[in-house]
């Protein structure tokens, strides 16, 4: 890309120069102008200026394009921070373990998580709650060793999760993030994020049911091969934010990872549809390890386990009942969104 800028800037500067001498030198050498040098210079004066409006336009070109160069060299410059184990991964991954975990981002001045402990076990469908900011997801961040604890560990089984080689560790999960990017692929590929083969048709068919969109998107043009977003096709698809976010989340249900985290899956869809979503969630994703992220509680009641999270720690713990039972912070919080809830129905009822 340099080298075509320097060509253009490079064939601007000799058309200038060119045009330039020639006047002169046809000036000079007749003593004069004649009707043909006046009309070879005037077209040359248009030329000049072309040129140079040229010019300047490539150079501000060639300014806006390095920063995006700077990028790329930042990227290709950057050694990771999280670094490779080497073992092998245990054939069945037992549960993961979380002790004495706190973790300090590095330009906080405090520690964003402290002293978490809490055991995931195998199957175990665990509901994460607490309010922004609380801390939810560096936690899971941390179970995928996006980031490394600044004190304590992560075991999966008797090994620390540094032990293992990254990326195999990080494909034992499938996850879904609140930041999710549907691309301009096929509705297939988007679900499967890889390149397609025979028989594909089916597990994205299933996987689409299973979160609740494969209605929508058989009525579709085109069906599962129906390129997403106009950004480089004018006949693409675009669909709604929660059309988008029951998408992503086909993607976990096209894999059999033996771990899911779903941070705030269902943030735009409404109650009941949340609802509906978490118990397709539950019943696909059977024998499978879950945590799930939302900030209505409504879909805590259908999880193994609670973990309430307040100011970077687990302050409450327990089944849905058992901290109703308790009475505390997570009584008060379900209490309060079910009176909201209420009332809302009151409103619409009147
Ligand atoms: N990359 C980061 N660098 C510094 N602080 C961060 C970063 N990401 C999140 N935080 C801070 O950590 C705290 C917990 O954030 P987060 O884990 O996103 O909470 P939650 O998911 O419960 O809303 C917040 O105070 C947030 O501002
Ligand atoms: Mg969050």
């Amino acid at each position: 890309m340099i080298y075509t800028y320097i060509q253009r800037i490079g064939l601007e500067v000799f058309t200038i120069l060119g045009a330039t001498l020639y006047s002169v030198w046809r000036t000079m050498s007749n003593g004069g102008m004649l009707v043909g040098d006046c009309i070879v210079v005037l077209s040359s004066i248009s030329s000049i200026s072309f040129a140079l409006s040229n010019l300047i336009q490539n150079l501000a070109e060639f300014g806006e394009h390095a920063l995006f160069l700077e990028d790329v060299r930042y990227f290709l410059d950057y050694t990771p921070k999280i670094l490779d184990g080497e073992k092998e991964l245990p054939a069945k991954p037992n549960a993961l373990e979380i002790k004495n975990l706190s973790f300090k981002y590095e330009d906080a001045k405090t520690d964003t998580l402290k002293n978490i402990n809490f055991t995931w076990n195998r199957g175990e469908k665990i509901a994460l709650v607490g309010s922004n900011g609380s801390g939810k997801t560096t936690l899971v961040k941390l179970l995928l060793r996006l980031y490394d604890p600044t004190s304590g560990e992560i075991c999966l089984g008797s090994d620390n999760i540094k032990e293992f080689k990254v990326d195999n560790y990080r494909g034992l999960y499938s996850t879904v993030f609140q930041d999710f990017k549907v691309f301009s692929l096929s509705i297939k590929e988007n679900v499967l994020l890889r390149a397609t083969k025979n028989g594909d048709d089916e597990l994205v068919s299933s996987a689409l049911k299973e979160s609740g969109i494969y209605d929508k998107v058989s009525t579709i043009k085109g069906g599962l091969e129906a390129i997403l977003t106009r950004e480089f096709d004018d006949n693409g698809v675009n669909l709604s934010i929660g059309e988008q976010q029951k998408l992503s989340l086909a993607r976990v249900f096209a894999t059999d990872t033996p771990f899911v985290i779903l941070d705030e899956p269902s943030s735009a869809l409404d109650p009941i549809a949340e609802y509906e979503m978490f118990e397709n969630m539950m019943r696909a994703t059977k024998g499978r390890s879950v945590i799930f992220i939302s900030h209505r509680l409504s879909s805590a009641v259908l999880a193994d386990k609670v973990l309430l999270m307040e100011n970077g720690e687990i302050v409450e713990d327990g089944t849905h009942a058992e901290l109703l039972m308790k009475n505390g912070k997570y009584a008060d919080m379900f209490h309060r969104q079910a009176e909201n809830y209420l009332g809302r129905e009151v409103c619409t009822n009147e």
